[in-house]
């Protein structure tokens, strides 16, 4: 009973943190993008590697320990089960396509000065990618995916929001931990 309260509560903190992260993450990743602040695109990608640890850890400990969703066994239990998949799905290629826009882009990659990937640059200073098909899919996809991303973790507050001021169940109270 213990050992089962105590992965609810890992679970719980994951849950909480990723969000915590990733939601002023993708702010920042957006505000960057449609600024063309560059000098936020460091502090971006340090957080992009942390948030991708993060993830693969998520993974590993949600193959082990999953969530029981308050939906289980209801009509839209399943659907809830697919909606909870794709955003993990989404989640996790969000840093990977981050990687490889700006890895094999020659932008280098780095956390808090630590490098990662070296940059790779010309005599003028522009960035000469290492594989440039494979950056420019990159690109593409890290914006498209941003766009599903978000609205998928929009679509998926307001679910919490309905279950817990309209449909008045503990769905959210389960996830806050103060009930079972
Ligand atoms: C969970 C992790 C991540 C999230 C949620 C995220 C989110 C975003 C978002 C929402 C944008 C704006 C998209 C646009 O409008 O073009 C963006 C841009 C960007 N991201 Fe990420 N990102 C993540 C991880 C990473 C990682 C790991 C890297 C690199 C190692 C990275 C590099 C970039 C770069 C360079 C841009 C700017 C692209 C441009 O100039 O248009 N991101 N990110
Ligand atoms: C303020 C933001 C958020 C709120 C209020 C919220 C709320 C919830 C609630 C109430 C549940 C339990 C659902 C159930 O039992 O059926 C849940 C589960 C879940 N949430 Fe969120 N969430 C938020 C942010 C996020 C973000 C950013 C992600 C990113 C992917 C996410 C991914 C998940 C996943 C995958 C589950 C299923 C449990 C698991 O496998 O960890 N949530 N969330």
């Amino acid at each position: 009973m213990k050992t089962k309260q105590r992965s609810l509560t890992i679970t719980r903190s994951i849950h909480w943190s990723m969000a915590i992260l990733v939601i002023p993450l993708a702010t920042l990743g957006f505000y960057m993008a449609n600024t063309q602040s560059y000098e936020l695109y460091s502090l971006h990608k340090s957080f992009g590697v942390i948030a991708l640890v993060l993830i693969i850890f998520r993974l590993f400990w949600r193959t082990l320990n999953p969530w029981q969703s308050s939906t289980k066994g209801t009509k839209t239990g399943k659907l809830v089960k697919r909606a909870h998949i794709i955003l993990l799905l989404l989640l996790m290629a969000m840093p990977i396509t981050g990687f490889l826009l700006s890895g094999l882009g020659g932008h280098g990659v780095s956390v808090f000065g630590l490098p990662i990937i070296p940059t790779q640059h010309d005599s003028q200073g522009l960035a000469i990618p290492f594989n440039k098909t494979l950056s420019d899919f990159g690109y593409l996809a890290h914006e498209v995916i941003a766009y599903l991303f978000s609205a998928m973790v929009i679509l998926h507050i307001f679910a919490a929001l309905k279950h817990h001021l309209i449909d008045k169940d503990n769905t959210l109270k389960r996830m806050l931990g103060s009930e079972d």
